[in-house]
Parts: structure tokens; sequence; C-alpha cells
């Protein structure tokens, strides 16, 4: 998506050979806009694939995720990495490590917000080693849902998030895929 990648070669920043920072746009500030142009595209991409739910990861995933969930018409479920004494209900959970932040969470989802044949579309805002989508994928696996697809904003091709999914045989898209950030030079695959 180029006004996307145009935005992340003006606005972001190579923090280390790992790290892109594009918290003025996507994950501190975020632009309402641009994530509405950014639902378009995923709904436009995936329109042939009978989505009935959009799943995402909290939270900078949400922004993206609701948008796209507007645009297609369907409800939009936040995969949460805490519990809470109001989130006691039946629930399918299981652990997640992020590499990039050091942490471990377990993922959560209650029972009552996924049917048996719900066709699922997964947005996220980073796929590095695909953790967050993995652990997604067993949730959703586990409530018998169908994966239909993976939208992803910013993909860090150099990690094996995608090589993961796709040997599962997950469809993965994403909108700008990160060859390189080395020596503070943003490279994108293809280019
Ligand atoms: P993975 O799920 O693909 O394995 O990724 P990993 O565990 O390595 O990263 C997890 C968290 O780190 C995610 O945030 C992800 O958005 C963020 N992240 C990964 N790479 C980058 C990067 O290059 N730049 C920035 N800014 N963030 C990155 P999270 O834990 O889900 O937190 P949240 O921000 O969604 O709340």
């Amino acid at each position: 998506m180029e006004i996307f990648k145009e935005r992340i070669r003006k606005e972001g920043k190579a923090l280390n050979e790992h790290v892109l920072k594009v918290d003025g746009f996507v994950n501190h500030q975020v632009d309402p806009e641009l994530m509405e142009q950014i639902g378009e595209e995923f709904a436009k991409h995936f329109e042939e694939k009978n989505i009935t739910k959009v799943v995402t990861i909290e939270s900078s995933g949400i922004a993206p995720a609701l948008m796209t969930a507007r645009k297609l018409g369907k409800q939009l479920l936040i995969l949460k990495k805490k519990t809470s004494k109001v989130l006691n209900e039946d629930l399918y959970q299981t652990p997640v490590i992020s590499f990039t932040k050091g942490e471990e969470y377990n993922l959560t989802m209650s029972k009552k917000f996924i049917e048996e044949g719900d066709r699922v579309l997964i947005i996220d805002d980073f796929l590095a080693n695909g953790e967050a989508c993995s652990g997604a994928i067993r949730l959703l696996e586990e409530a018998k849902a169908e994966i239909a697809g993976v939208g992803i904003l910013i993909e860090k091709s150099f990690q094996p998030g995608r090589e993961r999914l796709e040997k599962q045989g997950i469809d993965v898209y994403s909108l700008a895929r990160i060859k390189s950030l080395a020596e503070g030079k943003i490279e994108f695959l293809g280019e």
C-alpha cells in the first residue's frame, strides 16, 4: 500500500536493526484517516473470503481492525492479554511470548463471542516472529473457527513470522514489507 509505505519512509524511524518506530501515526498517536484507508484496503483485499468476524490482539491492532470490521460490516473481537475479575466466564487461553518486548502473557478469548464455523480475519500492526498471531490462531482453532486470512500493517520480512504462518496454510497480506532496518535505513522488499 503505497501511501502507507510513504508515511513510513517519512515518519518511521529505524531504532536499531530490529525495531521500527511508528509511534506518530500507528501505535501511540494514531491517524484516523490513515486507519480508515487501511480498513478499506483490507476489506477490499479479503472481500471474497466470506469473513464473519474480525479479530485483533490488544492494543495496537485495535484501530486498523476496527476500521476493517466497519468496512466489512462485521463485529470486531479483541483478544485480551490480561484477565480480570469480570472476565471469568468460559475462556480459551494460551501462553504467548513476546520476543520484542521480552514479556509473556496469557492470550484470552471468551467462548461466547466465537462460534464453530466462524470465518475469521486476524488484523495486527506488526508481524515479527508470529508469536501473537500463532497464539490467536491456536485459540480460534480450538473454537473450531476457520482462519480466512491475516492482515498485517508492517511485516518485518527479515524475521520468521510470515514463514511460520504460511507453513500452517495461512493467507498473509501485509501492507508494508520491511526487508531491512540496518544502519538506520528503512528498506522495503522489492525495492
Ligand atoms: P510477534 O508477535 O510477531 O512474535 O512479535 P513480537 O512478539 O516480537 O512482538 C510483540 C510486540 O512487539 C507487539 O506489540 C508488536 O506490535 C511489537 N513490535 C514488534 N516489532 C516491532 C517493531 O519493529 N516496532 C514496534 N514499534 N513494535 C514492534 P504488543 O506486545 O502486541 O503490544 P501492543 O503495542 O499491541 O500493545
